[in-house]
C-alpha cells in the first residue's frame, strides 16, 4: 500500500481497541518466565554443544600463533574454531565496523579470535582457558581528545561521508554570533556508554546441509539475515532467523555481532547444533558502545531571548572506516535562529566499535544543547520554558519550505511545566535548602526523530474465526505484540484474545523491524495495509460491496445484511499480505516526536550525592497506540536519562586501550532505590502524515533531553555546573 497523502478517516479511528491501554498480551510469558529467550530454546534442535568465545587480550596488533592443542584435548570438548582458521577477516555485515572473526589482525580488545565447543558450558569455559595465544602488540590510538582531528567531517553533520561540505552553513554565524549581545559559549563532554542490556547476545544455530537456522536475539531480522548471507558467504535464502523474544536491544541488537557468528562457524565445524551466549564480561568490549564525545556549543540572543546564532559541533571516534556519533542532528532541527552552523569531527581510535545505542545522536547531543540553553535562559534572567517556546519553529530551520507535519513542543512545555508547578521552582541557583539537602529543579526539551520506512505484514483468518498475524518484526521487549493484536482487532472487529501475532522469523514478511523508535508506527501501518486487503476479501467471499462493509462485534454488515466473519473462512483459512510503503512523505514533511521533560533533584550538601525526587515527561507523539505500553516505554528511557546523567560510564584505559568496567558490576544503572514516580503525559496530537495509523514512536523520544534536564535540576539545587557527563558527586567539589 503505498502511502503518498495524509491519512484520511479510516478503520483505525474507530479506537476500540487501538488508543487503550492494554496489558502486554505476552505478559504472562514474561512473568512466569516461559517466554523462550534464544539460548533457553533447548526443543528447537536436539544435541546442542556449548560454545565458548575467546576474546583477544591485546587492543591492537596481530596473532603471531595459537596454540589450542590443550583446549581440543580437554573433557567434553567437540572442536575449536580459531580466527587463523580464515586467512582473512569474513566480510563486513550490515552496519559492522569492525570485522567480527577471521585473520589474525585484532583491530580492537576482546574481539573473538576462537570458539571453542563443547559438551557443556563449564567444559567449553575450561578448555578455553587452555588455548595459549601469543601476540605481537602494536601501539594504538585510545584518548578521544588526544586524538580529536581539527578539520571537521567531510560529509557535513549528516556524517554520510559525501562530498557535502564539511560545515553545514545558513546565514552568517560568526558575524551574528558577534554580535549578539547575549551568549553561551561552553564545551561539554559525554562519556561512552554500553548498552548493558539483560539478555546478553546469544544465538543457536544448526546447519541442515548448506542451509544454517540461527535462533537469536536481534532487532532487525531481514538486516541481519542479509548480513549473515554476506558473512558466511551463502545465499541469503539459506540463512533463517528466529528471534521471537528479546530481552533488551537498546540498539546494540540491531546487527549481527559475533554470537551469532561465532555459533554459524562453530556448529558447520562441529556438525552439531552450537548454542553461545556471549559472556557477560566480554559485553563491553566484544560489541558497539555509545561513542563519547566533546561538544562544543555556541548560541546567540537579542536581549529578550530570540535565538540569531546556533552553533554546535561534536567530536567523537571510532575505529578507521567507522562513523561518527551524529549528536548535532538536532541542533539543525529544533530552534529557530537565522544563523546556523553544525560539523562534527572524527577521530580514529584503536577501542571497540562506536554504534547506535537508544537515540544515537539525540541523546548525547541533547545533554548537551539542553544545558546550553538552560546556560542562557540564566544569562537572559529568562524561564528556561520560556526561552525554548519564543524559539520554536513550525518549518526546517534549515529548509524553510518544508514544514513540520505536526509539532507541539510549545504544548509539551506549557502543560508539562503546569503539571510540574514549575512556577514554584526558585531561578536563583543554591536557594531551597531541607536540612543537608540542596533542592533544585531543571527542565529541558526533547526531540527524536519519526522515520518511516516499509514494512509488511500477513494476516490470515482461520476457519475457527481466528486471527494469525505473521511478520518478521520483533519486540525487543516495547510490546509490539500487544500493538500489532490491537490493530489486527481493530481492522477486522474482533476482541483482542481472538488474534494470535507471530514475529521475528525471517520466514514472515519483511517487516520495519525495531530500531530508532521507527517499530511501532511502521510495523501497524504494514499490518493495516494486510488488514484492509483481507477485509476485501472476506467481503468478496461473504458478497458484500466492499465499499460500505463495516466489522464489528465479530460480524460483517452491509446494507442491512450481516454474517459472522468466521463465515468467510468456512471453505478454507483467508489470507492477505500486504505492506506500508511510505515513499517520500517523510521528506514532504519534516517528521519529528517533541517532549518537555521536568525533573526535581536533591543534592547532599556534603557529599554532593544527587537524588532525584520527581520527574515529568510530557510527550508530543503522534497517536498514541497503546497508552501502557507507550508510558513503560517512556519511563523506561527516563530510567536510562538518570543512569546517562549520574552513573553510566564506560571507563577508557588509555594505556592498554579497553573499557575496563566491562561488566554489570561496575557499569553502573540505577536501580529501583534510584527512580521515584515517574509521571508520563501524552498530548493528543494525530499525525495524519505519518502513516494511517497517525501515530509516530515514544521509545527513544523518552530518553532524549532527561540527562540535561537533571544536570539543570543539579545546577539550580547547588549553584554548580557540571559540563562532563555523568554528574557524579566528585565533580561537585
Ligand atoms: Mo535503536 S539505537 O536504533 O535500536
Amino acid at each position: 500500500m503505498k502511502f503518498d497523502q495524509p491519512a484520511g478517516t479510516n478503520p483505525i479511528d474507530q479506537l476500540k481497541v487501538v488508543g487503550r491501554p492494554t496489558s502486554r498480551i505476552d505478559g504472562p510469558l514474561k512473568t512466569t518466565g516461559t517466554a523462550p529467550y534464544a539460548y533457553e530454546r533447548h526443543d528447537v534442535v536436539p544435541n546442542q554443544a556449548y560454545g565458548y568465545i575467546v576474546g583477544a587480550a591485546v587492543a591492537k596488533g596481530r596473532i603471531r600463533r595459537m596454540d589450542t592443542s590443550a583446549a581440543k584435548a580437554a573433557p567434553g570438548v567437540v572442536t575449536v574454531v580459531t580466527t587463523l582458521d580464515f586467512p582473512k577477516p569474513l566480510p563486513l555485515g550490515m552496519q559492522n565496523i569492525a570485522h567480527l572473526f577471521g585473520g589474525a589482525d585484532v583491530a580492537h580488545y576482546h574481539q573473538a579470535i576462537a570458539v571453542v565447543v563443547a559438551d557443556t558450558f563449564e567444559q567449553a569455559r575450561a578448555a578455553a582457558a587452555l588455548i595459549r595465544t601469543d601476540y605481537d602488540r602494536v601501539p594504538g590510538r585510545f584518548d578521544l581528545a588526544r586524538e580529536a582531528p581539527n578539520a571537521p567531517l567531510e560529509g557535513g553533520s549528516s556524517g554520510e561521508g559525501s562530498a557535502a561540505p564539511a560545515i553545514d552553513r545558513i546565514g552568517d554565524f560568526a558575524k551574528a554570533f558577534a554580535a549578539a549581545p547575549v551568549k553561551v559559549d561552553r564545551t561539554y563532554t559525554t562519556p561512552d556508554e554500553s548498552h548493558m542490556m539483560m539478555e546478553p547476545f546469544a544465538t543457536i544455530a544448526s546447519w541442515d546441509g548448506d542451509k544454517v537456522t540461527l535462533w537469536t536475539s536481534n532487532q532487525m531480522i531481514a538486516w541481519s539475515k542479509g548480513s549473515l548471507a554476506k558473512i558466511l558467504s551463502i545465499p541469503p535464502e539459506n540463512v533463517r532467523l528466529d528471534s521471537p523474544y528479546i530481552g533488551g536491544g537498546f540498539g546494540g541488537k540491531l546487527f549481527v555481532r559475533a554470537d551469532a557468528v561465532c555459533a554459524a562457524l562453530a556448529a558447520r565445524a562441529a556438525r552439531r547444533p552450537v548454542k553461545i551466549a556471549m559472556q557477560r564480561p566480554l559485553m563491553a568490549n566484544n560489541s558497539t558502545h555509545r561513542p563519547a564525545t566533546i561538544q562544543h556549543v555556541r548560541l546567540g540572543a537579542t536581549k529578550d531571548g530570540r535565538l540569531t546564532a546556533i552553533a554546535h559541533s561534536s567530536t567523537s571516534g571510532n575505529l578507521p572506516e567507522g562513523k561518527p556519533e551524529t549528536a548535532v542532528s538536532q541542533t539543525k532541527l529544533f530552534y529557530a535562529a537565522p544563523n546556523r552552523e553544525t560539523y562534527m569531527k572524527l577521530a580514529v581510535l584503536d577501542l571497540p566499535e562506536g554504534n547506535a545505542m537508544r537515540a544515537p545522536g539525540e541523546a548525547p547531543g541533547l545533554m548537551v544543547l539542553e544545558m546550553a540553553m538552560d546556560e542562557l535562559a540564566e544569562a537572559l534572567d529568562m524561564d528556561p520554558v520560556e526561552l525554548r517556546a519564543i524559539n520554536d519553529t513550525q518549518v526546517d530551520p534549515e529548509k524553510p519550505g518544508t514544514p513540520f507535519s505536526e509539532r507541539h513542543y510549545v504544548e509539551c512545555l506549557r502543560t508539562g511545566a503546569g503539571r510540574f508547578g514549575w512556577s514554584r521552582r526558585n531561578p536563583k541557583p543554591a536557594q531551597v535548602r531541607e536540612g543537608r539537602w540542596l533542592i533544585g529543579m531543571g527542565m529541558a526539551g526533547g526531540f527524536r526523530g519519526n522515520i518511516l520506512t516499509k514494512s509488511a505484514a500477513r494476516i490470515r483468518l482461520e476457519r475457527n474465526g481466528r486471527l494469525t498475524v505473521e511478520t518478521d518484526m520483533t519486540d525487543i521487549g516495547t510490546g509490539t505484540y500487544t500493538i500489532l493484536a490491537q490493530t489486527a482487532a481493530e481492522m477486522m472487529g474482533v476482541p483482542l484474545s481472538q488474534v494470535d501475532v507471530k514475529l521475528g522469523d525471517s520466514d514472515f514478511p519483511k517487516s520495519a523491524g525495531s530500531g530508532g523508535q521507527w517499530g511501532a508506527n511502521n510495523a501497524t501501518a504494514g499490518l493495516y495495509a494486510a488488514c484492509m486487503k483481507l477485509r476485501e476479501a472476506v467481503a468478496q467471499q461473504l458478497g458484500f460491496n466492499s465499499a460500505d462493509v463495516a466489522f464489528a462485534d465479530g460480524k460483517v454488515s452491509a446494507g442491512g445484511r450481516s454474517a459472522a466473519l468466521a463465515e468467510a473462512a468456512r471453505a478454507g483459512p483467508l489470507t492477505a499480505e500486504d505492506g506500508f510503503d511510505p515513499t517520500d512523505m517523510g521528506e514532504r514533511w519534516q517528521q519529528a516526536t517533541f517532549a518537555a521533560h521536568f525533573v526535581e533533584v536533591a543534592v547532599d550538601s556534603f557529599t554532593g550525592e544527587t537524588r532525584i525526587r520527581r520527574m515529568l515527561a510530557a510527550c508530543d507523539a503522534g497517536r498514541i497506540l497503546n497508552p501502557k505500553a507507550a508510558r513503560s516505554q517512556v519511563i523506561g528511557a527516563m530510567t536510562m536519562g538518570v543512569g546517562a546523567a549520574l552513573m553510566e560510564e564506560l571507563a577508557v584505559d588509555t594505556r592498554f586501550g579497553f573499557f575496563v568496567n566491562h561488566d554489570l558490576a561496575s557499569y553502573e544503572v540505577p536501580v529501583h532505590a534510584d527512580i521515584p514516580h515517574q509521571e508520563v503525559i501524552f498530548l493528543d496530537f494525530p499525525d495524519d502524515k505519518s502513516s494511517p495509523m497517525k501515530a509516530k514512536g515514544v521509545g527513544e523520544l523518552g530518553l532524549c533531553g532527561v540527562g540535561a534536564a537533571i544536570a539543570n535540576a543539579i545546577y539550580n539545587a547547588t549553584g554548580v555546573r557540571v559540563r562532563d557527563y555523568p554528574i557524579t558527586l566528585d565533580k561537585h567539589l
